[in-house]
């Protein structure tokens, strides 16, 4: 047979634990055996559009993501040159490697960029017909109703290119029926970002992380001292010093006694030291200690989540994966793009006004944050259900192409477990 060539396509941070539960069922040998299917070669690109490597490196090997094949190393800039040299730059790779299928995650510019090169790649097959590579979409159908929001315009356009949208909630899927997307594109498999975080939780449990920012009561002691976790990047919320500054002083008035560890993004690396310096000025209450910290690893930030009595963040992943592990979360936005995690999960819109910051906080801290329950498929299976579809729908689009007719037995090995 021949072989089905899967291209992943990842470029940010939060790509990278959406792509591994994918590029690991695909590349696992007994999941192979366990269904006939064509040997699976697999390419995996990264844009570069993060390129530390607290950012990148240090995460792809936490998460044993196969080193990419191909480095656009298209770093940072404004949207309109960082989308338009991903444009350019990963035309040729896929025009030369010419997948079956590209795979695209998430919402960051790196996703719409390649989906776009993929659209418009037609090419006459011997036969006449027009083809391209499919595109296949992760963590599709997720909406904030925010145009104001760069991830928006990513998640709506790559969603309307994409043949296979992989959703996670049924308000995807009915986001993507009101946009006129067709019923048998979106298929439910649930959260690949939770089989990362359910597969690295027990090793997760063995960082010392805890120790290393003295969260414990004393060294011979083991006891974690209460503390919040608060990640903060979106350019709503740190780009104007002013909001900023009124976020950070929310939620430093929390608690007098809180430590509030804030691993920073790079976004933020210029403007938040003076304004943690300034944070107590013409301010009568005492306020919690927030401590920047440089970005953490993906398995030491997880082990700060499962154990921080609060966390707060204007991060999408951070709501979903506290969900999961059900600590009180609040998301610091006036919207979200992910209401299960506050219609079933443990997730609050606090929104952005110091005052609301305040009180939901110390709410949490009474014991009166929400306690929630994981969405149904968020169960640690979502990128062997997302790669078995992935195959079957390539297969099926083309069978004769690959020397295998897609019989209804195939199909039935194949199917989607209930
Ligand atoms: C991007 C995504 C956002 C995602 C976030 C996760 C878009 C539109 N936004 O936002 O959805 O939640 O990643 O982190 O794609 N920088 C560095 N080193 C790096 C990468 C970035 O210093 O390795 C700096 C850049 O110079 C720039 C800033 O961080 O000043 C923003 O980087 P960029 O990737 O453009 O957007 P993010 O804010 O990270």
């Amino acid at each position: 047979m021949k072989p089905l060539k899967v291209m992943v396509a990842v470029g940010a941070r939060p790509n990278y634990m959406k792509a591994a539960p994918l590029v690991r069922a695909l590349t696992n040998p007994e999941f192979a055996e366990a269904f006939v299917w064509p040997p699976i070669e697999l390419k995996l690109i990264h844009t570069g559009q993060h390129y530390e490597d607290g950012l990148s490196k240090v995460l792809f090997e936490e998460l044993a993501l196969p080193q990419a094949d191909v480095n656009l190393n298209v770093g940072s800039g404004p949207h309109g040159q960082q989308t338009g040299l991903i444009l350019q730059r990963f035309e040729p790779v896929l025009e030369e490697e010419w997948p079956d299928v590209l795979v695209v995650v998430g919402d960051v510019n790196s996703t719409l960029a390649c989906a776009m090169v993929a659209a418009k790649s037609h090419r006459r097959l011997p036969d006449g017909r027009w083809k391209r590579p499919r595109i296949a979409h992760v963590e599709a159908g997720l909406r904030s109703y925010d145009p104001a929001m760069p991830e928006e315009v990513n998640r709506r356009l790559t969603d309307a290119l994409s043949d296979d949208l992989f959703i996670h909630s049924p308000e995807a899927r009915r986001n993507l029926l009101r946009e006129g997307i067709d019923e048998d594109s979106i298929l439910e498999v649930g959260n690949l970002m939770i089989d990362t975080l359910d597969r690295l939780l027990p090793l997760a449990r063995k960082s010392d992380v805890v120790r290393r920012l003295n969260l414990t009561d004393g060294p011979a002691s083991g006891r974690v001292k209460p503390f919040a976790l608060l990640t903060l990047h979106r350019p709503s919320n740190v780009d104007d010093p002013r909001s900023f500054k009124r976020l950070l002083r929310g939620v430093a008035r929390i608690s007098p006694g809180l430590e509030v560890i804030f691993p920073i993004h790079p976004r933020v690396r210029r403007s938040v030291f003076p304004i943690l310096e300034s944070l107590a000025d013409g301010c009568t209450e005492s306020l919690g200690k927030i401590r920047a910290v440089e970005p953490l690893g993906y398995l030491d930030f997880i082990a700060l989540m499962e154990r921080a009595a609060l966390v707060l963040t204007d991060s999408g992943g951070v709501q979903e994966e506290t969900t999961a592990l059900g600590v009180p979360c609040l998301t610091l936005r006036e919207n979200t793009e992910r209401p299960i995690t506050v219609t079933t999960g443990t997730n609050t819109l606090a929104g952005t006004a110091e005052e609301r910051i305040v009180q939901e906080g110390r709410r949490v801290l009474n014991g009166e944050g929400k306690r929630g329950l994981r969405p149904p498929l968020w169960d640690g299976h979502a990128g062997e259900r997302a790669a078995r579809l992935l195959v079957q729908r390539t297969l099926e689009a083309d069978p004769v192409l690959h020397g295998v007719t897609a019989t209804s037995s195939m199909r039935a090995q194949i199917a989607l477990p209930v």
